[in-house]
């Protein structure tokens, strides 16, 4: 048995402790933010907060995962809309939508540990990949979200 915290909610797992983070929040937890994109750690599709830090949570295992915090998109923005969210939307920088959850909590965590980013920092740090191409305008939300 696994056992961690999700969005403020102590879980177990009785899966496989190979099993990966993203697989046990979507399919046991049904929290289904969190995205399969590559399923090697290249798209972000899947990133998840452990413990304050961006996680791409395909390439986790829940018994990496024991005894941490882990957010998702879900838990990040449980009353109100998370700053980077609202950014977002005032910026319109969402097009398919598919890579966005990741994408937040990769910014979300950045602005956690840099309130100020510069927008080289948010380009080094921000490696998510989008189909839809929408790097400029992210950059652009993530700053606005920051002032
Ligand atoms: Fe995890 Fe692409 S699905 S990084």
């Amino acid at each position: 048995m696994t056992r961690f915290t999700v969005n403020n909610q102590a879980v177990e797992y009785r899966l496989d402790p190979a099993t990966p983070l993203l697989w046990a929040l979507r399919d046991a937890s049904n929290l289904t933010g969190a995205k399969y994109g590559c399923g090697t750690g290249h798209c972000g599709a899947c990133t998840v907060d452990v413990d304050g830090r961006a996680v791409r949570s395909c390439r986790m295992t829940i018994a990496e995962a024991e005894g941490t915090v882990v957010t998702t998109i879900e838990g990040l923005s449980r009353e109100r809309e998370h700053p980077i969210q609202l950014a977002f939307l005032a910026d319109n920088v969402v097009q398919c939508g598919f890579c966005v959850p990741g994408i937040v909590m990769t910014a979300a965590a950045l602005l956690r540990r840099d309130p100020d980013p510069s927008e080289e920092t948010i380009r080094r740090t921000v490696t998510n990949l989008c189909r839809c191409g929408v790097y400029p305008r992210l950059v652009d939300a993530i700053r606005r979200a920051a002032r």
